[in-house]
């Protein structure tokens, strides 16, 4: 019999596990899946149960089932915002004493940060993202420009010309809905207009000036008409299926979407018509931080197989595995030395550009209180784009909201 809640169930020998994920690359990881139950037949199982595609949803269905000891996942995919508040409640298990230092040090240190709450660690590093502009090569040649915008001002320039020009419907797609992707797209405007959400300190200072400056160059994009006032309700889905139509010239979006331009079933464009760059800043020399996203493998507190568990986990971090899903689904590896492997350089471009852009991702903050900070900032920022409320009037009411849940935060 499993644990309360728990699936995990022993059975002539055999511990069968439930893994939780999203659906985004199921191929791959069932595949890998597969492997293991093979070279573990008789011992150990581990089924995949698809958790929903949006990380809030997500977050939502994992809490409630902790909160009532129905968490039916042994091992649990995680956001890399999700550690601080998981291990903060005992949902999650204290891996400090599997995850050697040595093997820790294999990883990138913002994905091994991100696991980690109070000294101890949580969760192992599985794949790591950071936000890129795509652009259509092919369009902005044809134009005569020869390199991607550095500062928004240039996007602005370069779509109003190809649009006359060339007549394509779009010019910039982005994450504007009121979800956990509208809050990484609205910290990147911010952070590249030189703004942040929280300072060295803790302190909020969303409401500052530059912060203000950065949810302007989103909504001056929509007003401009660069980008469609429909991003105001584009998760990741609706910003590709646009950009892969062959509908806009320039695209924020995290790094998976570029083998999805390989597949013809799915991309109107073509590898080689794509253009990958930093995401612009407001002012020109400035510098460009990208968003760090990431998922992370957990174990259920309340799992009666931690051993079997991390048998799986150690599988699926695994170098090796790390690098077939770099290969064949564009997954951002976080063992640090795949970045110098020759046939990923090669062949998956992305992670040559990741290599640098993971130099300038910025994190979400880290707190027990995040998912509270999470929904405030999105519905904000969302606002701001739709235009139901001024981006001034969004930065100021999220310093007061920010500075009420730190204050809550720090009576407990
Ligand atoms: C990606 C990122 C994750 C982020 C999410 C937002 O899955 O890896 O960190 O929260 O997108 O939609």
């Amino acid at each position: 019999m499993g644990a309360p809640g728990c699936s995990g169930e022993k059975r002539e020998g055999r511990a069968r596990l439930v893994f939780s994920h999203g659906p985004e690359g199921a191929s791959i990881w069932q595949k890998q899946i597969d492997r293991f139950n093979k070279q573990h037949r008789g011992e150990i199982e581990v089924v995949l149960r698809q958790a929903p595609a949006d990380t809030g949803q997500y977050f939502e269905m994992l809490r409630t089932g902790f909160q009532a000891g129905e968490t039916r996942a042994d091992i649990i995919s995680g956001d890399v915002i999700w550690p601080a508040q998981f291990a903060a409640n005992g949902w999650i298990s204290d891996l400090s004493n599997r995850f050697s230092s040595s093997r820790r040090n294999r990883h990138l240190p913002g994905a091994i940060a991100s696991n980690t709450h109070e000294g101890r660690i949580y969760g192992v590093p599985w794949f790591t993202d950071a936000g890129m502009l795509y652009y259509r090569k092919d369009l902005l040649e044809k134009s005569s420009y020869t390199q991607a915008p550095e500062t928004w001002d240039e996007l602005q320039e370069m779509v109003d010309r190809i649009q006359r020009e060339q007549g394509v419907k779009y010019g910039f797609v982005f994450q504007g809905a009121d979800y956990e992707g509208g809050v990484v797209n609205a910290l990147e405007f911010v952070w590249n207009a030189g703004g942040d959400v929280l300072d060295p300190k803790g302190e909020v200072v969303i409401g500052e000036p530059r912060a203000v400056d950065g949810l302007w160059a989103a909504r001056g994009l929509i007003e401009s008409g660069a980008a469609p006032e429909a991003v105001s309700s584009f998760k990741e889905l609706e910003a590709y299926t646009i950009f892969l139509a062959g509908d806009a010239v320039f695209m924020r979006n995290w790094p998976f979407v570029y083998a999805l331009s390989a597949d013809t079933s799915v991309s109107n464009v073509k590898p080689e018509q794509l253009g990958l760059a930093p995401l612009p800043t407001a002012r020109s020399g400035g510098r460009s931080s990208s968003g760090l996203g990431g998922w992370n493998l957990m174990i259920n507190a309340a799992s009666d197989k931690p051993d079997e568990a991390w048998t799986f986990i150690e599988y699926l971090s695994a170098p090796e595995r790390q690098r077939e899903r770099a290969l064949q689904g564009g997954y951002l590896p976080t063992i640090k030395n795949l970045y110098d492997d020759a046939e990923i350089l090669e062949k998956v471009p992305v992670a040559a550009l990741g290599k640098e852009a993971i130099k300038n991702v910025r994190s979400r903050p880290a707190s027990p209180f995040y998912y509270d900070m999470s929904l405030s900032i999105s519905e904000r920022f969302h606002a701001s784009l739709t235009g139901s409320i001024s981006p001034d009037e969004a930065a100021a009411t999220l310093h007061r909201d920010l500075k009420k849940i730190l204050a809550r935060a720090e009576k407990l």
